[in-house]
């Protein structure tokens, strides 16, 4: 892992913990609990190779739609997390943000994130951004509309707003875009992630099921991170004078 670029902003969608329980005859629950335990390593492992930003995609606003009693266990799962974790959280100087429509969350899971964010403010280190009850055209929708409550009381000006003066009323504009974005589970799709600040990530795509992946699976991806060339719309020689 010497010498290797790492990602500022790395983010995860972090799926198949239902169809790793099915393998094993288990109820979906017990892929999430897996996965729960896999979130504790990756977060330390990647706060220890020098990641700035961790997001990962928790739980979307599309989950919603899913049996009570699931969303009720993920719920629960997260709390646990949240309060089992907080001092191994503070050990590794680890902030905690949360990125979402969170006032749809349960009164206690409320109350559990805030109080984990507080007692991680202090922090210096990596981010850890939960992307909770989250969802891209969410979040944009939630942008525009406080952008045109402040334009109807004269606050802003419409002629004045291009894309880094909207992306100020995205949640927690001070993050930077997301450079890799892994998904696990062999779906290829973005299920609504960070429609905004993923216009320009590198995308890794692995069939490896959330509750299977593990460190190597991350130097694998960083691995194939620093083979990517990024252009962002420019051509090969402007890239390498930018870099030189
Ligand atoms: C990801 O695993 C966890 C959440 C979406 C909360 P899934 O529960 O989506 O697992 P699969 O996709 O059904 O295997
Ligand atoms: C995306 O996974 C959401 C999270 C990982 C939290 P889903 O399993 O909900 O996505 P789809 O429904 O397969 O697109
Ligand atoms: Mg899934």
């Amino acid at each position: 892992m010497q010498d290797l670029k790492i990602p500022e902003h790395l983010a995860i969608i972090m799926d198949g913990n239902g169809r790793w329980a099915k393998i094993q005859g288990k109820p979906r629950i017990a892929g999430h609990s897996k996965g729960a335990e896999v979130v504790r390593d990756i977060v330390k492992y990647t706060s220890r190779l020098g990641v700035g930003y961790l997001t990962l995609y928790t739980f979307s606003m599309e989950n919603w739609l899913r049996p009570k009693d699931e969303v009720g266990f993920l719920m629960e799962l997260l709390e646990e997390y949240l309060k089992g974790e907080i001092s191994e959280l503070n050990n590794n100087n680890i902030r905690l943000t949360v990125s979402g429509r969170t006032q749809l969350l349960p009164e206690k899971t409320q109350a559990v994130v805030n109080e984990a964010v507080e007692n991680l403010s202090k922090n210096t280190g990596m981010v850890l951004n939960l992307a909770l009850s989250y969802g891209g055209r969410s979040e944009i929708v939630d942008a525009a509309k406080q952008m045109a409550k402040l334009a109807l009381q004269g606050e802003i000006e419409l002629d004045k707003i291009e894309r880094d003066e909207f992306g100020q009323f995205m949640y927690h504009p001070e993050m930077p875009d997301i450079d890799l974005l892994i998904r696990t589970s062999g779906e290829i799709r973005i299920s609504n992630f960070m429609l905004w600040r993923c216009a320009y990530s590198e995308l890794f795509f692995t069939d490896v099921l959330w509750p299977d992946f593990g460190t190597a699976n991350i130097d694998e991806a960083f691995e194939e991170y620093n083979r990517r060339v990024r252009r962002f719309g420019m051509t090969d020689e402007q890239v390498a004078e930018d870099n030189e």
